[in-house]
């Protein structure tokens, strides 16, 4: 099929290359210039693991383009993948989603096409859509558009920094469409992904369990707010974890051990179940706060997401508590941050708590040294008030420390040699703030560690190790 993305970020440019992998005809369109040229030059300008490589064996069907025009000439299926960042109010800005339809309206010059909402939209936006499309047909071309756009509601559920597997291989794909005509059209787009049917790519193989992947085919709202609701049910999970977590502190339970032993119950599922500083990056704060927003429109309370964004920015503040206790002091102090990205395998910075950490640490009069593998350079960029040290290495980073945090959990961090470590900082001392390294390992390499929790596992995990080895 003809597809037309507008919108090349994290999720407008994985949906085109995925797309164009599985041998659809893909046009990217961005009204960003210098983006769309090094796209065209073959440089991807996200850190996202494989989409360089599945770009690369797509490539003879997609193309990026800044023309509104040429990219929606064929096309049979108009995706809309721009942004929508916060407004100040809580509710997404449309500005973006809202030139998208005009431009579309403004240069379809066919007989009939889907236009498919992706991006997060509040609840209510594909008829909105749906009248921005025909008011700006109607503009610019002076007849009525006449049935010739039908909206559609297609949610993304992928993750950054495992996004081609999402979109690959969903656990789900939901399509909200009132016209049948638009979800006919959309099944045969998205009939490789449902039957798995096309060639696995050889660096990300098909799951062993991969089968049909079930379609939700609903009407428009009923998609716009399983977006909502999914996003939000996965936030408060991470809340309630790590609302659980500062109970188990207090009554000196595992808190790594009380999650595994509930997310075993397959009711609960042991994913999204990780403690720690909780959730960061451009959903789950923005949706949480857009479910809100919308709910106030008609009256409503939303008790259970307004306490999941409550205990989550209780998270970040427990970093400098726990900092607080530790050194007491914190003017004059140097603190070390151990990662940036809101989450490993991306570049990210939106929302992430240790860009926050940063700043709060810096209000107290501290001194930041902060290292990340992949964001380092977006941090400089994005970040040129704040000012850290930034640490070519994550030893650099370490090295005259008062205190550690580890603040994203990148596997390179939990496998380094911490003894070597322990050497370059006086009082070695390592805050956990995702729960991720091993303590008695850290421990036995010298360092004193600790949680946000407070508790130590370490003792009573080393007691249970010896007491294994024993018997
Ligand atoms: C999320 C949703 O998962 C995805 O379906 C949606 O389309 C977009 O938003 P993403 O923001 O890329 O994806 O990251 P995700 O992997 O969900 O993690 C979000 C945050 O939660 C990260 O900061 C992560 O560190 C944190 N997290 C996640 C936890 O603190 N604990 C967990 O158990 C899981």
């Amino acid at each position: 099929m003809n597809v037309c993305i507008i919108g090349t970020g994290y999720v407008g440019l994985t949906t085109g290359a995925c797309l164009a992998y599985l041998g659809h005809q893909v046009s990217c369109i961005d009204t960003d210039a210098a983006k769309i040229s090094r796209l065209r030059a073959g440089d991807v300008p996200i850190y996202e693991p494989y989409l360089q490589e599945l770009l690369e064996i797509a490539r003879p069907h997609i193309e990026f383009s800044t023309d509104y025009r040429s990219g929606l000439a064929a096309a049979e299926v108009v995706f809309i993948a721009v942004g929508t960042p916060p407004n100040p109010d809580g509710g997404p800005d449309l500005r973006y989603v809202c030139a998208a339809a005009e431009g579309i309206g403004e240069y379809y010059e066919g007989e009939f096409v889907v236009v498919v909402n992706k991006s997060t939209v509040p609840i209510g936006s594909g008829n909105w859509v749906e009248s921005i499309l025909r008011e700006s047909f109607q503009r610019y071309r002076g007849r009525q558009a006449n049935g010739r756009f039908a909206v559609a509601s297609n949610p993304e559920f992928l993750r950054e920094g495992t996004a081609i597997y999402d979109t690959l291989y969903p656990d789900r794909v939901v399509i909200g469409a009132e016209n049948a005509h638009a979800l006919e059209v959309l099944y045969t787009l998205y009939r490789p992904i449902l039957d798995q049917s096309f060639t696995a790519p050889p660096f990300l193989t098909r799951p062993e369990e991969m089968s049909a992947v079930p379609l939700v085919s609903t009407d428009l709202s009923s998609a716009e707010l399983v977006k909502y609701a999914a996003n939000a049910f996965l936030a408060l999970k991470i809340s309630y974890i790590n609302e659980i977590g500062r109970l188990a502190g207090k009554v000196g339970a595992d808190i790594l051990q009380v999650a595994r032993g509930i997310g075993l119950d397959t009711r609960i599922g042991s994913r999204f179940l990780q403690p720690g500083v909780g959730w960061g990056g451009s959903c789950f704060g923005k949706d949480t706060a857009a479910l809100l927003a919308t709910a106030s429109e008609y009256n409503l309370r939303m008790p259970i997401v307004q306490a999941a964004r409550d205990v989550n920015r209780h998270q970040r503040d427990l970093v400098i508590e726990r900092l607080l206790d530790e050194l007491r002091i914190l003017k004059g102090r140097t603190i070390g941050l151990l990662g940036l990205a809101f989450k490993p395998q991306t570049d990210d910075l939106r929302d992430a708590p240790a860009v926050e950490i940063v700043q709060k640490l810096i209000d107290r009069g501290a001194r930041v040294k902060v290292h990340d593998p992949v964001a380092m350079n977006r941090f400089r960029q994005e970040q040129p008030q704040l000012a850290a040290l930034r640490s070519a290495t994550p030893e650099e980073c370490v090295q005259f420390c008062d205190a550690v945090v580890l603040m994203t959990e990148w596997p390179q961090y939990l496998e380094m040699n911490w003894s070597q470590l322990a050497t370059l900082m006086e009082k070695p001392l390592i805050l956990d703030a995702r729960y991720a390294l091993d303590p008695v390992r850290v421990g036995r390499a010298g360092f004193r560690y600790t949680t946000l929790d407070r508790w130590n596992p370490a003792p009573a995990r080393l007691a249970a190790a010896t007491a294994g080895a024993l018997a």
